[in-house]
């Protein structure tokens, strides 16, 4: 094949990641290790834990994905590395460790916009065709993205302040369930009533794609505090009731916002029209559900790239540096690390 292959690396939240991937969609290997217990006693991510364990974790996780790609880096075509948006302190560690590589080898060094991985995902899983529309739904990210090409996105419109992600976590929270809050409340959510509780809708009455989760949580901490004045606890039922509701104002939401953003990218004529997801949320089979039945009313396709994909990891990275590279971009030893990085 001549196809490039690139290691890929990310280290932008609380994975670190390595992963070989040729530009066919081979993924040769993908290395993701996880820091859920290292921050499980804060009920976040701790931006200098966080830094650390990237730092002390990273070459090893660079090591394995060769190993288990059967691949030395004499193979290699290229290095991508994630170079923003996220911690600082972990985007350093990934772009000095790309940087120490591609010193060392000669190898094209390729910056990599986070995002831009998880909205290049499709194409890896499912070759789809550009133009596609993206629905980003993650712990730190919510966005609609018409993806043009692999450098041109056009935003629709996102959440103006939480993620969905992070809403169902501050939820697991305010209930007393575990993190990561998205499985534990969904799972909860299976034996409650979504009607006893009237949870708002915000955003839904304004037109366009923006987004609102914040006031979500607020309505769902003033439910429970009232369950708590008047009989003294929270009982299992409640609990229950309160996720289905929660659930259920986030699929409205995300449905009727979707819905919207189809019509605005349908309305430019793809040939063959598809709505993809990526990010953790996209892993909630309620959510889920609704937005297969909006893509097929408006017409689209939908795509959702496995679980393992969605959420973060490095074959992303890997692959979009391969775009990258492809359409010509590449970089030198003067890549920088960037806390924020809208695409
Ligand atoms: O993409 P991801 O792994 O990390 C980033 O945020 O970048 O997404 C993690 C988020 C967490 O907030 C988690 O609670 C949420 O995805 N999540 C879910 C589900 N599984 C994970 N949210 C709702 N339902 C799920 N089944
Ligand atoms: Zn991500």
């Amino acid at each position: 094949s001549t196809d490039p292959i690139f290691l890929g690396i990310e280290s932008s939240c609380d994975d670190t990641a390595a992963a070989v991937v040729r530009g066919d969609g081979t993924i040769f290997s993908s290395v993701v290790e996880g820091q859920t217990a290292l921050h499980a006693a804060f009920g976040g991510v701790v931006p200098e834990i966080a830094a650390r364990a990237h730092a002390e974790r990273l070459d090893g996780c660079a090591e394995q994905a060769l190993r288990e790609a059967g691949l030395t880096l004499a193979d290699l075509d290229g290095i991508a590395v994630t170079a923003g948006p996220g911690l600082i302190g972990g985007v350093l560690s990934g772009v000095m460790l790309a940087k120490g590589l591609a010193a060392a080898t000669g190898l094209p060094l390729v910056g990599v916009n986070h995002l831009a991985g998880h909205a290049l995902t499709p194409r890896l899983t499912d070759g789809l065709d550009y133009p596609y529309l993206m629905l980003l739904i993650s712990g730190g990210h919510c966005q609609f993205l018409i993806v043009r090409g692999a450098e041109s996105f056009v935003r629709l419109g996102g959440s103006i302040d939480d993620a969905p992600g992070e809403a169902f976590d501050k939820t697991a929270k305010l209930l007393g369930l575990p993190q990561p809050g998205g499985p534990a409340v969904s799972r909860e959510a299976e034996r409650g009533d979504p009607a006893r509780f009237a949870l708002p809708r915000p955003l839904l009455d304004r037109p366009g794609c923006d987004m609102s989760f914040s006031g979500l949580k607020t309505a769902l901490l003033r439910e429970r505090d009232r369950l708590v004045a008047a009989q003294g606890g929270l009982f299992q039922q409640d609990r229950a009731d309160l996720c289905a509701a929660f659930e259920m104002a986030v699929a409205d939401v995300l449905e009727e916002k979707t819905r919207r953003a189809l019509a605005l990218y349908m309305a430019e004529g793809a040939d063959r029209p598809a709505l993809a997801v990526a990010g953790g949320v996209a892993a909630n089979t309620r959510i889920r559900a609704r937005l297969t039945a909006v893509a097929a009313k408006a017409g689209a396709a939908f795509v959702a790239p496995p679980i393992a994909l969605c959420t973060d990891n490095a074959a992303m990275i890997a692959f979009a540096g391969i775009e990258r590279f492809r359409a010509g971009g590449r970089d030198g030893m003067d890549l920088v690390a960037r806390p924020r990085w809208p695409l």
